[in-house]
């Protein structure tokens, strides 16, 4: 049973009847920060009292006399201005713990309104090779579908993969001229991404061309800007008159800098193409860009020779993308992919235009939404279809096929303002009903402060990223375990390096950019996966030492004992699992369930310096430690499980 969401059921008929607004009040009563506080805490009385003008302790008195918490806290006290303080009563806690551990699911209780979720989530475009960035919306995803599916609710999972995008447009240019067929013969992926880089370069490098001038001309204006900024300053005496010069001088640097940035990696990408091998094809293909765009256009309409080639490509690059997550072991219900929506972007475009809903401006048919300065285009001017256009598709489709109360989009932060465009735009459509939510995260960073690049500025590639991991994990596998087989070392390594990469994304808060390190994210010590895979290992050699069988620690429970103070806190700890599984799903951050999972072991291993099990005092002690061993490895197990992370029994 969820402690925090009985108590508050138990506040709630006696909050109704002070304030209207009682569901909110709720949310103030929480896990206590301190443990000298109790176990939770209630804060309802502060708010309240200032509502309905009474003195907050009072009110809490009140509150206290009208509320029944027995049998759930033993003790409960109004304290300081009108907090209210709350102890878990300790023969609850017990029986709570024995439920828990004859209950596979840990005493998590399945939601009692359970709604159908979409996650959209992985959705790379193919036909490049996975990146780094692509890590975060698979393990984020993958671990909010699990969460969301073991509370009870109904998921559907869709890897709405780029399928139909320009780089098809860039390796159909590239395969009509560059290919290498016994490359193409003997590994066609290999080649099709030589050929999408090739031409990622050379595009590149026309624009850099075409753009470089404008860019010195712009540095020269902002330098000129800045001296004169700089001597405004000089002759300037009024306080608030320098605070403002020196302000516009700060954003004035910053712009120059960015400018700077640009002209130089402009620079870089010229003379990378003209010092290099690519010199006499960049010189031979001018109009690379405007050509690739005509190639994806062409595709698009339906043109034979690429459209055959689309289709000899794609099975290839799918089998490609599938070798990474089979080595991350995340798998979805559906991969449609935008080319799957093709066919209905045209009723799309139509009905919008039907409606009322878009207009043309300047040729482009666009929906103009309030709030954005730009409207959101769903057809160009030259009569493509957009990203934005096979997403109102989507949505249809997803909505006739799956009727979901929510869909959540796990995608970069860079697409927030095409989310927001597009819920606004199904909104007006007519799609009221479902929640649309961008379940946004950051980038992954290098240790330079700056997006994780290779030593030679490509974008790190996932399937480098797995080897790199497991590879290092290795190195642990063997440390730890020298006398296991090659072959079991191996596996552990993988369990290791895997859970490694994708614990030390999903332990950061989604939201925020973050930086990678191989160290950090294998340290044996701190909140990371190897640390509660180790935790994990070590406590099945604990009760493996006491000779002990974890089905009959089940089977044949005795009473739960709190010995010491420790194993009340890990009592307390370990059944506000389902809290912390709440928590994930408020603003659905998987990094709510490893803080969780952290101070868990934390507390474990308090517990373990300071209560012996194998010669605890008595035998009804040893067996209660024992049960406190077992439901703490299943919560680790169960936990990292939900974070896609396997374990393993010795390392
Ligand atoms: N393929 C897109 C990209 O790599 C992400 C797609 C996200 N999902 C969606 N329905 N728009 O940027």
């Amino acid at each position: 049973m969820n402690a925090l969401a009985e108590i508050r059921s138990r506040f709630l008929p006696v909050l109704e009847s002070h304030s209207d607004s009682a569901t909110e009040l709720l949310g103030m009563i929480r896990p206590a920060g301190d443990p000298k506080f109790g176990d939770y805490q209630a804060n309802v009385a502060m708010p309240l009292g200032k509502k309905v003008g009474k003195s907050p302790r009072d009110l809490a008195a009140e509150i206290m006399d009208a509320i029944s918490l027995e049998g759930l806290c033993s003790n409960t006290e109004v304290a300081g201005p009108g907090f209210i303080n709350l102890t878990l009563d300790n023969a609850w806690l017990k029986n709570q713990l024995l439920a828990s551990l004859a209950d596979d699911r840990l005493g998590v209780e399945q939601v009692t309104n359970p709604k159908t979720y979409i996650v959209d989530f992985s959705s790379p475009n193919v036909a490049k090779p996975m990146h780094v960035g692509h890590i975060r919306s698979t393990v984020i995803g993958d671990a909010i579908a699990k969460i969301l599916g073991f509370v009870g609710h109904k998921v559907i999972t869709d890897n709405h993969v780029g399928d139909w995008g320009t780089q098809f447009g860039m390796i159909i240019y590239g395969y009509k001229n560059f290919l290498d067929p016994a490359a193409y013969e003997s590994e066609p992926v290999g080649e099709l991404s030589r050929l999408y880089r090739k031409v990622r370069q050379l595009i590149d490098y026309h624009g850099a061309l075409a753009n470089i001038d404008g860019v010195r001309t712009e540095i020269d204006t902002l330098g000129g800007q800045l001296e004169q900024l700089k001597a405004q300053q000089a002759a300037t005496e009024e306080k608030s008159a320098v605070k403002k010069i020196k302000k516009e001088i700060s954003a004035t640097q910053k712009r120059l800098k960015a400018k700077q940035e640009t002209l130089e990696s402009f620079e870089k990408k010229i003379t990378a193409v003209e010092t290099g091998e690519l010199a006499t094809e960049a010189n031979a293909h001018p109009e690379i860009g405007t050509a690739v765009l005509l190639e994806t256009a062409a595709l698009h309409k339906g043109d034979a020779q690429n459209l055959a080639l689309w289709n000899e490509f794609l099975p290839a690059c799918r089998e490609d993308m599938q070798k990474i997550y089979r080595r991350l072991g995340v798998s979805f219900d559906h991969e449609l992919g935008e080319s799957f929506y093709n066919d209905q972007l045209q009723a799309v475009v139509d009905d919008f235009e039907a409606k009322g809903f878009a207009r043309t401006s300047d040729g482009a048919l666009c929906v103009f939404m309030n709030d954005y300065d730009t409207p959101m285009i769903i057809r160009k001017k030259d009569g493509a279809f957009l990203y934005s256009t096979t997403d109102l598709a989507t949505i249809k489709y997803r909505d006739d096929e799956f009727d979901a109360d929510a869909c959540l989009y796990v995608v970069d932060h860079r697409q927030h303002e095409h989310f927001e465009k597009l819920f606004d735009a199904a909104r007006l459509w007519g799609y009221t009903e479902t929640e649309y939510k961008h379940v946004a995260f950051g980038t992954v960073m290098g240790d330079d402060g700056k997006p994780f690049k290779t030593r030679d500025g490509d974008t790190v590639g996932l399937g480098g990223l797995l080897d790199d991991a497991e590879s290092k994990a290795l190195k642990i596998a063997i440390d730890q375990n020298p006398d296991l087989s090659e072959e079991r070392q191996k596996e552990i390594a993988s369990v290791i390096g895997i859970g490694g990469l994708k614990y030390v994304d999903l332990s950061q808060n989604r939201a925020s950019d973050y930086e990678f390190s191989y160290e950090k994210m294998l340290a044996l010590k701190g909140n990371t996966a190897t640390y509660l895979q180790f935790s994990y290992a070590r406590i099945q050699g604990i009760i493996r030492k006491t000779g002990a069988d974890p089905t009959a620690i089940r089977k044949n429970p005795v009473p739960f004992e709190f010995a010491t103070d420790i194993e009340r806190e890990l009592a307390v700890k370990l059944i506000r699992f389902s809290e912390a599984l709440d928590d994930v799903l408020v603003e659905y951050k998987p990094n709510m369930l490893c803080a969780y999972l952290f101070e868990l072991t934390q507390i474990f291993f308090r517990f373990l310096e300071q209560c012996s099990v194998k010669d605890a005092q008595s035998e009804s002690l040893k067996q209660s430690r024992l049960q406190f061993c077992d439901l703490m490895s299943r919560t680790i197990q169960t936990g990292l499980g939900l974070l896609g992370i396997e374990v393993v029994e010795q390392m």
